[in-house]
């Protein structure tokens, strides 16, 4: 199975569906980004904070995989935020890829409380301009962090990646999203483990299509516009998360799932943390 694309906002394109690798380390990594890539993935999510950039950077080139048919985020912390620090960071980055460019670089977190993302976004549009990143964006900004951004920047930022699920559904951000012709990107976009794929209304739908919870779940980001990185380190379900595109919710079922959201105060809040 191979996942659709959505078109970015400079053109280029991004696989709804991509394979999420925190916390695996560059072992683990290695023979599960193989077996995505088998199952049809083409979208691989990393950040130099996971460090195992090593190891994805392994399994795409013991896939066989050819680097243009390929869509590969990394994301830079804290630690190089200012001061032309991304530059550096995105070196390493590519080093332990042992990749020329990658498809997407991401702002890890905002930290606001540093008040240096905009510097760093400067850095970032250098490093688009360079060729070394095809794609810029953020991850964990609010509306408020982006419209500051705005202000002072030349390029838009290309994707936000946030915590969402049906948990965690964040209306208002995925709209000004949205409004600025940013793509939502989720992370932990099955619950990261928690008890969300017991719930009854998900199982009832699961049971409907022959499907399982988890893929019901990334179908709802699908119907929602959402592109969405989920982990696994189980080949088998590796492949079941890609394979939701054969059936299609109804409006009743997207909000249906859309109603198990339990309010934003679930989330973590980029005011107050990040790395
Ligand atoms: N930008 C950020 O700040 C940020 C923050 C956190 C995460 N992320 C990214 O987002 C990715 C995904 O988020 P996440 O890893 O937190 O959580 P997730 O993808 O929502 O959930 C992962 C958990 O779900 C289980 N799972 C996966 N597929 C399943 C299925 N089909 N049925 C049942 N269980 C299933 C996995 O267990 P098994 O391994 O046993 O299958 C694992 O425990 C990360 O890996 C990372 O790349 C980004």
């Amino acid at each position: 199975m191979s996942a659709p694309t959505i078109i970015l906002n400079n053109g280029k394109t991004i696989p709804q569906i991509g394979l999420g690798t925190s916390p695996l380390n560059d072992k683990e990594v290695v023979p599960l980004v193989v077996a995505a890539i088998e199952a049809g993935y083409r979208h691989i999510d990393t950040a130099y904070r996971y460090n195992n950039e090593k190891g994805v950077g392994q399994g795409i080139r013991d896939s066989g995989i050819d680097r243009e048919s390929l869509f590969v985020t990394t994301k830079l912390d804290g630690q190089f935020q200012g001061n032309d620090r991304a530059i550096g960071g995105l070196d390493e980055s590519l080093r332990r890829l042992g990749l020329e460019y990658v498809d997407l670089l991401l702002i890890h977190w905002p930290l606001p409380q540093r008040n240096e993302y905009i510097s760093t976004w400067k850095t970032f549009e250098k490093l688009l301009e360079a060729g070394k990143a095809r794609s810029i964006g953020l991850s964990n900004f609010k509306p408020a962090h982006i419209e500051k951004l705005l202000a002072k920047s030349t390029i838009r930022p290309a994707i936000n990646q946030i915590q969402l699920n049906p948990r965690i559904t964040r209306p208002e951000q995925r709209s000004y999203n949205g409004e600025q012709g940013i793509i939502t990107e989720a992370w932990s976009p099955l619950g990261a483990g928690n008890d969300l794929l017991e719930n009854p209304t998900l199982a009832t739908i699961a049971a409907k299509y022959g499907k399982t919870p988890g893929q019901v779940v990334l179908r709802w980001h699908i119907e929602l516009g959402i592109v969405a990185i989920p982990r696994s380190a189980n080949p088998r379900r590796i492949a079941q998360n890609i394979d939701i595109f054969d059936f299609a919710l109804t409006s009743d079922e997207i909000a249906a799932i859309s109603s198990l959201d339990t309010g934003d105060e679930q989330g973590v809040d980029s005011d107050k943390t990040g790395h």
